[in-house]
């Protein structure tokens, strides 16, 4: 998955996006991004692909 792809398609919101609010603000948790980014907030379908991104963190 390169940084460009778009990990949530109901906010477009891409990889890298979501590296970087985790990167800036230490966020821990799915829930952290949802708040932070907007991801994951309509239909939950991104939930598993940002968990497995803050496992990469
Ligand atoms: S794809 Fe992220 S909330 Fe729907």
């Amino acid at each position: 998955m390169d940084n460009d792809s778009i990990i949530c398609n109901c906010m477009q919101i891409s990889k890298a996006e979501i590296l970087e609010a985790v990167n800036l603000n230490d966020l821990k948790t799915v829930d952290d991004v949802c708040d932070a980014t907007e991801a994951g907030t309509v239909c939950g379908s991104c939930h598993d692909d940002i968990e497995e991104l803050l496992g990469e963190v």
